[in-house]
Formats: structure tokens, sequence, C-alpha cells
């Protein structure tokens, strides 16, 4: 009796673990999470790195958004201070051009090249103890006027260079999941060129020089108001993206002086001929095996050469997008009055993370030399 007694609780003890098996796999593969889960979607800016506001007042438990004050409107290219958070999702300051909000305003934005030379529409004295100036200048040295008096102003500086305050560049982000996907657009013209300022003082000499010669030896496609075949700016990418090779030579040469001339054929899908700094200043912030640089070239017959023989050589030519497979661009703004809504974003972005002291110091030291 006691045995079958005995069978018949082993048997309901199995029957318990079976059960209990089953249905802890059901949970396992019921809650697993979903394969096809969307990728989120790559933002412009690291937004997800923001510190919260409470790590950044180290003081006040809470701090309303700082106040960031745009003097003038650089060349009066108005925008909606709401397109900060459409383009680059950054809302963690009060934007304003309101000058009565001046003291209370965190820091003022200041645009080099509205600055009058007597100083006399500089924001007024005394300024409020705990108010930064921001130097906002993104033209390079040889288009910059030396105006004097402003050397000891600027808590802040706000430029293309890299060891800015407030460095503003467009920039590759990395990828972690490679990208294997990436076709090369169709193209239809060989080497393209858009040129829109002409004007010597600007320091052009340099690019159009290397550009008779190079012209001799290999066909250019012109576009840009310098050259009567304006393109509208829903041109602008499409027509990047249709030639092989793309001049992105820039005005002037100096230091971390590389602009969206480089960023437009990379984002389009077209190889950069760079003239600019030197290649090793480029492979900061762009992998050397995705453009040419002219200085790798003796002379400008040579570099047209090269570009000849890779017209025909596809394998060769499709290595220059191997670093789309980790990296990716971020396609710039092109409306002549969008020039100025990264960088002023970008300002609102800073100071909204970077709330310590600095004084001004020796501006056009750090500048010019
Ligand atoms: C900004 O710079 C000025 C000039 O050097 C200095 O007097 C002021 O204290 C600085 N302010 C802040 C908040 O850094």
């Amino acid at each position: 009796m006691s045995s079958t007694k005995g069978s018949s609780l082993c048997r309901l003890g199995l029957t318990v673990t079976l059960a209990c098996i089953i249905s802890l796999s059901v949970m396992f593969f019921w809650f697993q999470p979903p394969k096809n889960c969307p990728l989120p979607l790559p933002l412009p800016r690291p937004v997800q790195n923001k510190p919260p506001e409470s790590k950044i007042s180290l003081t006040d438990a809470v701090e309303d958004k700082p106040v960031l004050l745009l003097w003038v409107w650089p060349e009066n290219y108005r925008f909606d201070f709401s397109d900060c958070k459409k383009f680059y999702n950054i809302d963690n300051c009060q934007l304003t051009d309101d000058r009565s909000l001046y003291s209370n305003a965190d820091a003022v934005l200041i645009f080099h090249k509205a600055i009058s030379w007597d100083l006399t529409n500089l924001p007024p004295s005394p300024r409020p103890p705990f108010q930064r100036w921001i130097w906002f200048h993104v033209e390079s040295p040889t288009n910059t006027h030396r105006i004097p008096g402003l050397e000891n102003l600027f808590n802040l500086t706000l430029s293309y260079r890299h060891d800015a305050d407030i460095p503003v560049r467009l920039k590759l982000n990395t990828r972690k999941k490679p990208d294997e996907k990436f076709v090369i657009p169709k193209k239809d013209k060989l080497v393209c060129w858009i040129v829109s300022n002409n004007a010597p003082s600007t320091g052009v000499g340099t690019r159009n020089q290397f550009y008779q010669e190079f012209s001799k030896y290999i066909e250019v496609t012109m576009f840009g108001k310098a050259y009567a075949k304006f393109l509208d700016y829903t041109e602008y990418y499409p027509t990047l993206a249709s030639c092989k090779f793309y001049l992105s030579f820039e005005n002037s040469i100096h230091k971390d002086y590389i602009t969206e001339k480089i960023n437009g054929p990379l984002a389009a899908g077209t190889v950069p001929v760079v003239l600019g700094p030197p290649r090793k200043n480029y492979e900061n912030f762009v992998p050397g095996d995705a453009f040419i640089h002219v200085n790798d070239f003796p002379d400008p017959k040579s570099l047209a050469e090269y570009l000849l023989q890779l017209d025909k050589d596809d394998e060769a030519y499709r290595r220059f997008f191997n670093w789309r497979k980790y990296l990716f661009p971020t396609p710039h703004l092109i409306q002549q009055t969008q020039e100025f809504i990264l960088p002023i974003c970008t300002a609102c972005d800073h100071i909204a993370r970077h709330r310590e002291y600095k004084q001004a110091h020796d501006l056009y030291e750090w500048y010019f030399n």
C-alpha cells in the first residue's frame, strides 16, 4: 500500500516539475525581446549625453534654462529659435533676441562681423557678474577684421577651430552596427565644382591658380553664382551625387578651416578632392581614405591623370567609400539664410551644459597666431 502511495507521490512530483519546466520555457520565449525592433533614428547631436539639470546646478536644486541672448542677427538671417529643436534636438537653453532681457542673460552671443569699429554697438556696461560674452565668428583669419579693443572682452569663443571654447563643426559619426548596404549614387559627370565666391580679397588666389592648370587636363563641370550656372538649393545634393569627384577647395588655408565644402560630397556619396590645410589636419576629422588631397601630387597635371585613371577603375574608386561602413555623415543645411542656425544652436547647448567662470584672454593672440 505504502509503496503505491509512494509511487503516486513520485508521479505527482514529476508532473509538477514538468509543468514548471513547460511554463518557464513558455515564459522565456514569450518575453524575449522582439528581433525586428526598429533602430532608433540617429540624432544630429548626442543629446543622450546631456547631464541632468540637477547635476549642473550644484547649489540651487532647480535652475531655469539659461538665457542666451543673441545680440544681433548675423547677416540679418533670421530663423525661428524652435529650429534648434527641429534640426538638432537642442532645447536646453532659452534663446532670445530681446535686448530687454540683457540684465538677466546668462550669456550674450555677439557676431564679430556686426561689431562696429568704434565698439558702440556692443552690449552696455556694467556687465552682470554671472554673464558670459561669446565671440561668434566662423570665418577664417584671412577674412577677419581685427577690430581693436575686443582682445579681452569675451569669455568664450565660438569658431570652426577645434580648440575654440565652442567648436562648431560638421562631424562624421560612428555607427556600431556596420552598414553593408551603401550604394554609390549614379554618376554622369567626372569632376564638379560649385563656386559662389570668387572675390580675390577673400583669399581664393591659391585655388584659382590650381584650377587654371588642373582644368587643362580634365573636364570640370562648374556651377554656382561665380559661373552664372546658379544651383537652386534643392539641386545641391542631387548634383553633387551625380559627380564622381568634387573639388572641396577652401577659399583660404588655415588650420581646422575645413568647411561644408567637404561635408557636402561626403554626405552626397561623392569623393572630395581637397585643397586646404595639410592632410594630417583633415585626418583629424575625416578618414584618410575618404578623400584625395591635392598635396599628395607634385602638380595639378598628375592629380588630373590620377582621377582619369580612377574613372576607369571601379574597384579602386569604390574603396573611397569603405568608411561608410562604420561612419555616417550628416547633411548640412544648405540655404544661405540657414548658415548660422548650427552655430547659434551649438552655443545654446554649450551654455546649458557649462556654467564655469572664464576670464577673457587675448582673443587675437589665439585666433591669428
Ligand atoms: C568674463 O570676462 C570678463 C573679462 O575678463 C571678466 O571680468 C568676467 O568676470 C568674466 N565673467 C564670467 C562669468 O566668466
